[in-house]
């Protein structure tokens, strides 16, 4: 069998990115006219981006769990459900959304250009509850004046960290994604001494060094969001974080997406940030950074996507397969049926 393509989850930092979050109406035709631009998406993004090949112009779709069940019943993805809200000291919304493109490249006018083809072929049926619209803010800093990807996985760790393998065959080779926009509070965070927003991040400012273990807070960013599994080994996920803002409207935030094989462990991050840990010892990121959005996607693999775009059902196997040689890139027993 064939291993799965994936969807290019693993694409490094780009100069642009924008991020539109869309339901789905009701009824059959809504759903043919989805399934007719999943379809032609590969198309779509060769036509757009061959104009320039360092545009490097990539396009991933995530699927909420709602409209997964109608586009593919009876097959779910293990770690799918809706985004969980979490009610700690601070607060994470979770809010609409049953498609996510996530649409990076070096330029501007590229992801410019693929939503607005996009958009053509679904506004009819979709609403817009968010299109963020992202830059990279000299070198890979957010708003907040930290350099942030820099603890990203890279080559097998990153495969390892984001893509399903043997542990949920039907669906190896694709992802989960959590997206999450923050609205920063930048008066209260510039009035902090940059050694205190050190502390609240755990590295430093300007060089981006980490803090020594000795240095670090208990509450501070890369403490809470640094995990493990029973066995002490780290769990890790890809962020692609973008900034994104109007200065006219007072407006600067973080647009926080992140990657990972299953969502329990950035549900685990989120828990820490929000609520802490142990609890009272919360992310001090939060007093100066709102969530207002949180929704939880599931990226088929491409040859997935493809399937359902075409109507395929996925057939679950009635016994389990034997696990693919590449465990990261197995395609499981991924059948079109009808
Ligand atoms: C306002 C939102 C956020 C901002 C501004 C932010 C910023 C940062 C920065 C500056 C770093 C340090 C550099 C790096 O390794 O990238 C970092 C690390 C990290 N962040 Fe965030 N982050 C945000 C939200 C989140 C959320 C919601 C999660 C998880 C659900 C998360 C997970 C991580 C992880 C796993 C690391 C690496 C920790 C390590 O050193 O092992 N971040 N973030």
């Amino acid at each position: 069998m064939q291993p799965a393509i994936s969807q290019p989850v693993d694409g490094p930092l780009t100069r642009s990115a924008i991020f539109v979050t869309l339901t789905l109406a009701e009824g059959d035709d809504a759903l043919a006219s989805l399934r007719g631009l999943l379809g032609d998406l590969p198309s779509l993004v060769k036509a757009v981006g061959f104009r320039s090949s360092e545009a490097g112009l990539t396009c991933v779709v995530g699927i909420g769990a709602n409209l997964w069940s109608r586009m593919a019943p009876g097959a779910v993805p293990q770690g799918l459900h809706p985004f969980r809200e979490i009610a700690g000291i601070h607060h994470a919304p979770a809010t609409a959304g049953d498609l996510l493109f996530h649409i990076r490249a070096a330029r501007s006018d590229f992801c410019f250009e693929l939503v607005s083809r996009i958009m053509r072929r679904l506004a009819a049926v979709t609403s817009v509850e968010d299109e963020t619209q992202g830059f990279k803010y000299f070198d890979n800093r957010d708003l907040l004046g930290f350099v942030d990807g820099t603890e990203n996985p890279l080559g097998r760790d990153l495969t390892e960290a984001v893509m399903i393998g043997d542990e949920d065959p039907v669906f190896a080779g694709g992802s989960y994604v959590i997206t999450q926009k923050y609205i920063h509070d930048m008066a209260q965070w510039e009035a902090m001494p940059v050694e205190q927003q050190e502390r609240v991040i755990g590295r430093q400012k300007l060089s981006d060094v980490e803090l020594a273990d000795g240095e670090k807070a208990s509450y501070a960013h890369n403490v809470l969001t640094n995990i493990e599994d029973e066995s002490g080994r780290q769990l890790e996920i890809l962020r692609d974080n973008m900034p994104f803002g109007s200065p006219a409207k007072g407006e600067f935030g973080t647009f926080f997406i992140g990657y990972a094989r299953e969502p329990g462990r950035m549900e685990t991050m989120l828990r820490n940030m929000f609520i802490g840990k142990p609890p009272g010892n919360y992310d001090r990121i939060l007093d100066v950074s709102a969530a207002v959005t949180g929704c939880l996607f599931f990226v088929p693999s491409a040859d997935m996507l493809d399937v359902i775009a075409r109507g395929g059902k996925l057939v679950l196997p009635e016994a389990a397969p034997e696990p693919e040689p590449d465990r990261s890139l197995g395609l499981g027993s991924l059948k079109q049926g009808n």
